[in-house]
């Protein structure tokens, strides 16, 4: 949503703010700011709408601004237009108290009244600007301390919120709370680091603590010092990251997306490698035994978005593997579901930030009714890592773009292992055939390698793409999963109308929308399938459509049919959607930067959605 920065030790802490924010661009770019003091001079205030470069022009990158304790924002409006005075900092009339705020406050409006009722006025439209009016009320109204008017505040906050507040008593602190947003302190020699994101902060440590639910932080120079609601002091575990600073910047390429698409083989090889030993998969880390998977009836598989297009892929390998029945749902939808989950059930939540609200509602709600719950996770030590029962954790590494890749990428892999390994528990599979995909799940890296060796091909087809208004996706079983993930990588990146359907879904309906010259995109590489959607693709050709294919390496055939085809190698084909998504990937990136959009940064998103 919004990402946060703070920085509090002996070097300026301007650069390094703005330095921050740039990592944390994916989270939010419609305004900027920081705030930064000098020893006991007034806090410096600066910020303007647009992205973080024009808040750089602004500092002449942060040189202009003095002083060694800081705080940063880089905003995704939610409250509020994207305009100067909705951007963080944000500060009572007396600059006795300045905060920035990542999440929603839920009940803004009836503290807003409460506080213009004390003599409050209000400048902005922004909900921050009501939590750093309830600080400072209760600051001046009760002891003047930091961590009791935080907390007091906290206990009147409903919603989300990483919250970082600057005290115009307390020079060279900062104090920072947290509930279901996500934010990490970092500590180096005579330095503290606050920020939303490990990349923020990557480049100057790597020793990281995560603020729990609740908890409230007192950042000093090199110390910090953490506190429940009741402002008792509690102890916190240093954890060490291993993600190298290099993996969070662009290492030569010219987006982040196209680094990320060309990370896959070596992300894949990780995972699989994670829980991968002498030809069999243990999953020692993820602490669900066999006997708990032989008793399952239901498997629900819990998502939002590109992760939801996992699930569904999964839905089809699951169920062919095993006599599971598996259901896949949208996590904004299941959490308000009024459903009873089935007692011998397992809720697997996927998501890479580990921090999206529907899906985090979700997990908790599984968990309330008693089921057991599994996370597919990418960042460490995120909420629903910390909350799941089992974790698995895909080794994606930072992903900056906000259009994801190499995380759907190793969610899927990990989803495969999970299948095949529940097979295996469950006595449902033959050794021999267990051995045999387990062999193929460890040819998709190098086979993706292949597929990027290729790409020159797809950057030309995606050139007549450029002009086009609207676009379908086809499909039938993975290969609608994978159509469903190319529709939605096109829209968000390349603005153009895009919908994916299952290819036999066409004539009841969307095919009146199919006239000359509209796109169709076919995803055809389950074998025993493959007559069902090019008759599909012939009905959609006769209307005048103008097909490209996605296919396996041997189907030549369908260039009758397609105007373009791309192929894939050849492998088992429950797991070809690791291999077809990796084209559409390629297509969407090439569209976007071929109408020249900022493709690490499309309009109107935000890479962890951390409110409803
Ligand atoms: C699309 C995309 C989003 C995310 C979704 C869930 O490219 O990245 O659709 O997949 O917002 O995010 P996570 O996986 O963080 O829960």
């Amino acid at each position: 949503m919004c990402g946060i920065v703070g920085f509090t030790g002996n070097r300026q802490a301007a650069p390094i703010l703005l330095d921050g924010l740039s990592k944390l661009e994916y989270r939010g770019y419609d305004s900027a700011g920081i705030a930064v003091r000098d020893g006991e001079n007034e806090t410096e205030v600066i910020k303007e709408k647009g992205k973080l470069r024009v808040l750089a022009e602004m500092t002449n990158n942060g040189q202009a601004v003095k002083g060694c304790c800081g705080i940063g924002h880089t905003r995704w409006a939610t409250h509020g237009e994207p305009s100067a005075v909705n951007a963080h900092p944000h500060a009572s009339d007396d600059g006795n108290v300045i905060a920035v705020h990542n999440g929603i406050i839920e009940n803004y409006q009836e503290l807003r009244e409460k506080l213009i009722k004390n003599g409050y006025s209000f400048h902005s439209q922004t909900d921050t600007e009501v939590a750093v009016k309830l600080v400072d009320y209760y600051y001046k109204k009760y002891a003047p301390l930091p961590i009791e008017a935080i907390a007091r505040a906290m206990v009147r906050i409903r919603g989300s919120y990483a919250l970082c507040v600057m005290f115009k008593d307390y020079p060279g602190e900062i104090y920072c709370a947290r509930k279901d947003s996500p934010m990490i302190i970092g500590i180096a020699d005579g330095e503290t680091y606050v920020a939303s994101d490990v990349p923020a902060i990557l480049k100057y440590t790597r020793n990281v603590y995560y603020i729990g639910n609740m908890e409230i932080a007192k950042l000093e120079k090199g110390a910090v010092t953490f506190f429940n609601i009741d402002s008792e002091v509690i102890d916190k575990k240093l954890t060490e990251i291993k993600w190298d600073a290099e993996s969070a910047e662009k290492g030569g390429y010219e987006h982040f997306m196209l680094k990320e698409i060309h990370e896959q083989p070596k992300v894949i090889r990780d995972t699989i490698n994670s829980v991968v030993t002498d030809g069999l998969v243990h999953f020692d880390t993820v602490s669900l035994t066999d006997e708990e998977i032989a008793e399952l009836e239901q498997v629900y598989i819990v998502a939002c978005g590109s992760a939801y297009h996992v699930g569904v892929d999964l839905q089809y390998v699951i169920e062919s593997l095993t006599s599971l029945q598996v259901r896949v749902e949208l996590a904004s939808e299941f959490r308000y579901r009024d459903m009873k989950l089935r007692g011998k059930s397992l809720v697997i939540v996927i998501s890479q930030s580990g921090e999206t609200a529907d899906t985090l509602a979700a997990l908790r709600m599984s968990k309330e009714s008693g089921v057991k719950t599994l996370g597919i996770v990418n960042v460490v030590g995120s909420s629903i890592a910390r909350e799941a029962d089992n974790v698995f954790y895909t080794l994606a590494g930072p992903e900056i773009s906000v259009a994801t890749t190499k995380a759907y990428s190793t969610q899927l892999v990990a989803g495969y292992l999970l299948a095949l390994q529940f097979a295996k528990a469950r006595g449902e599979i033959a050794d021999e055939r267990y051995d045999e995909l387990l062999a193929e799940i460890n040819t998709i890296p190098e086979k993706v390698e292949r597929i990027l060796e290729d790409k020159e091909r797809i950057q030309w087809y995606s050139n007549k793409l450029v002009n086009v208004a609207d676009s379908f996706f086809i499909g039938r079983g993975i290969d609608y999963a994978i159509g469903m993930e190319g529709s939605l990588k096109l829209k968000e990146i390349s603005y153009i109308h895009s919908e994916a359907y299952a290819a036999g879904e066409l004539k009841h309906g969307p095919i009146s929308l199919i006239e000359n010259g509209t796109i169709v995109i076919s995803v055809v590489t389950q074998d025993r399938l493959i007559e069902k959607t090019v008759s599909n693709m012939v009905e959609v050709k006769s209307r005048g459509a103008k097909l490209m294919a996605v296919t396996t390496a041997g189907n030549y055939f369908l260039e009758d049919t397609a105007e373009f085809t791309c192929y894939v190698p050849k492998i088992e084909p429950l797991f070809a959607g690791s291999l077809s998504v990796i084209p559409l990937q390629l297509l969407s990136y090439y569209v976007s930067i071929g109408k020249g959009y900022d493709v690490d940064k499309p309009r109107n998103l935000a890479k962890s959605v951390t409110v409803e």
